[in-house]
């Protein structure tokens, strides 16, 4: 199918690895030119050459609000109006809510949800001027159910899903919409730092614990970037220009809200 984005630009932050750069992989395959986050620049670099399509890598730390600037700025310098946003980066560490202080909690609010508003705020002027603009937020399965031992990255999501929920209405007007995309339990980074956690928790090894996560999936596996990319690619399409302020979750039947 055509996802009648050719031609654009999007900046996917955390883009270099894992979930981020299977959605970059899914937009450039439609045709989008993408600008490539990521705190390690060698790591973005060697990322946006693989992607292909004329990416680009501007690397940089969200959780750092002049960093934030910058990456937009060289975003748009490189590439043009920036209409194809997707926000993401690495996930808070995993650990009961009362064993984190608050120097957790505020690192977690700068670079999972402060971050992604900001970006959003600097992005708008470009998506109002084209008409046209594709907001993509990920964030995690665990919004729409609590897993064990996530309490810090889900407090901060669910701030994020409020507040995107917001901006959705905001800006429906202008042709921009804004959704977020649930990952489940995801054979990718912010994976092996929870099933490690789990491993050292119950003294078992690591692939044990790795394994009894998948089986926990009702898919009995755990899901793939290849499972996630395009779900984010469709999202950013002309085919979804009627749907804003979702939540779509991508985790093989794991959570299991009525709605
Ligand atoms: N995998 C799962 O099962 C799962 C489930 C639920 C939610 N999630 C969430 O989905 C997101 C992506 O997961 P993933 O497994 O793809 O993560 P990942 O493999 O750890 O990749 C994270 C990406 O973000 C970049 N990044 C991390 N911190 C950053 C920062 N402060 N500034 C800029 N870039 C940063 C990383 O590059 P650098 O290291 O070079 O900065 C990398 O490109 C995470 O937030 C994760 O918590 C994942």
């Amino acid at each position: 199918m055509d996802l009648g984005i050719s031609g654009r630009s999007a900046l996917v932050l955390g883009g270099s690895q894992g979930l981020g750069m299977a959605c970059a992989q899914a937009l450039a395959e439609a045709g989008v030119t993408v600008a490539v986050g990521g705190r390690d620049e060698d790591k973005a670099r060697r990322a946006a050459k693989q992607i292909g399509g004329g990416a680009v890598a501007v690397p940089g730390d969200v959780s750092d609000s002049a960093a934030r600037r910058s990456i937009v700025e060289r975003a748009r310098a490189a590439l043009g109006p920036i209409t194809i946003l997707v926000t993401n980066a690495g996930g808070p560490p995993p650990g009961p809510v009362e064993s984190h202080d608050e120097t957790v909690w505020l690192a977690a609010l700068q670079t999972n949800m402060l971050a992604a508003i900001d970006f959003a705020r600097l992005v708008l002027p470009d998506m109002r001027d084209a008409g046209y603009g594709r907001i993509v937020n990920v964030t995690s399965f665990t919004v729409r159910e609590p897993y064990p031992n996530m309490g810090v990255a889900t407090g901060v999501r669910a701030g994020l899903t409020g507040a995107m929920r917001s901006l959705s209405h905001e800006v429906a007007a202008d042709g921009i919409t804004v959704n977020n995309l649930l990952p489940g339990l995801m054979d990718t980074g912010a994976l092996e730092r929870v099933y490690m956690a789990q491993a050292e928790k119950k003294g078992i090894p690591a692939q044990e614990a790795k394994s009894a996560m998948a089986e926990s999936v009702p898919m009995r596996r755990l899901g793939r970037p290849a499972d996630f990319g395009p779900a984010c690619a469709f999202l950013c399409s002309v085919h979804a220009g009627y749907i804003t302020g979702q939540n779509l979750t991508v985790d093989g039947g794991l959570s299991r809200p009525l709605l």
